[in-house]
């Protein structure tokens, strides 16, 4: 059973194409599972609900549309040879304090009580290889527990937040702690509804980065820690092979010195490439 939809006259045809098979789709759906009038008015009421609590982001991201949208619009030719674009999520914040390389994204107190402080080291690179100076890397990450500040009234304001200013050899360091994975919008009608079809609503530990710098295309992603419980499942899909860091243990005291701290802390190298900007 098509459905045609009858129309005066069409005036977007990419939309009425996309309608068309929309609605074909759904048709299909209900004619396979002979969905009944009670399941059909409970999924309106569904996402009525979603709406009510502004959720469609939400439902959009752990239905996987999210991260297949922001993969099909950064699909290009250089795809080897570039870093894999991810998407944003609700939690960036403009404006994080502008600083210069090596920087720090919490208190030394932070860093010093937490199980594991954390380096993250590396280029700002073209994708011919050549360094970037002066690249902005825009980083935001949870702290140990996968909490974002702005989430969280005991952080400070912008707390595991910056934006820094990469060298003349286009570098960055960072120092911080290793953010925790977090769970996704639990309570909401969307949590509720994975709950139900036996799905979790976790996050594997990941830092987001969005790396702006004169003449090149704005890159948005972000990178996962490695051996994450949740790194096979991910409640939006957006982990990528290449995006998972290689991360290191290091015990050397000196090492520790070097970096103030005093015990044994992650470090990890990692090279954001991006792609020249067409005029
Ligand atoms: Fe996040």
């Amino acid at each position: 059973m098509d459905q045609k939809l009858v129309v005066v006259e069409k005036k977007d045809q990419r939309l009425y194409d996309i309608a068309e098979k929309l609605t074909k789709h759904i048709h299909d759906v209900v004619i396979e599972y002979k969905v009944t009038e009670e399941e059909w008015i409970s999924a309106i009421e569904f996402l009525t609900e979603v709406g009510v609590k502004n959720e469609y982001i939400l439902l959009s991201d752990v239905m996987g549309v999210s991260v297949l949208v922001n993969d099909l619009a950064h699909h290009h030719d250089h795809e080897e040879h570039v870093t894999d674009h991810n998407v944003e999520g609700p939690l960036y914040r403009a404006n994080a304090p502008l600083v210069k390389t090596p920087a720090q994204l919490c208190t030394d107190e932070a860093i010093l009580n937490s199980e594991q402080p954390y380096v993250m080291v590396g280029q700002v690179l073209s994708v011919d290889g050549n360094p970037i100076p002066n690249a902005i890397v825009d980083v935001w990450q949870a702290d140990e527990k996968g909490d974002y500040e702005n989430e969280d009234p005991n952080q400070p304001e912008y707390n595991l937040r910056a934006r820094i200013e990469t060298d003349a050899k286009g570098r960055y360091e960072f120092k911080s702690v290793l953010p925790g994975g977090y769970e996704i919008g639990k309570g909401g009608p969307t949590g509720k509804f994975l709950n139900r079809i036996g799905r979790h609503a976790w996050r594997p530990a990941h830092i987001h980065f969005k790396i702006v710098a004169e003449n090149f295309n704005e890159l948005t992603t972000m990178v996962f820690i490695p051996n994450d419980p949740w790194i096979d499942s991910d409640a939006i899909g957006a982990v990528k092979d290449s995006l998972i860091l290689d991360l290191k243990q290091v015990d050397s005291v000196s090492e520790q010195q070097k970096y103030g701290f005093n015990k044994a802390f992650s470090i990890t190298e990692y090279n954001f490439k991006l792609i020249p900007e067409v005029n």
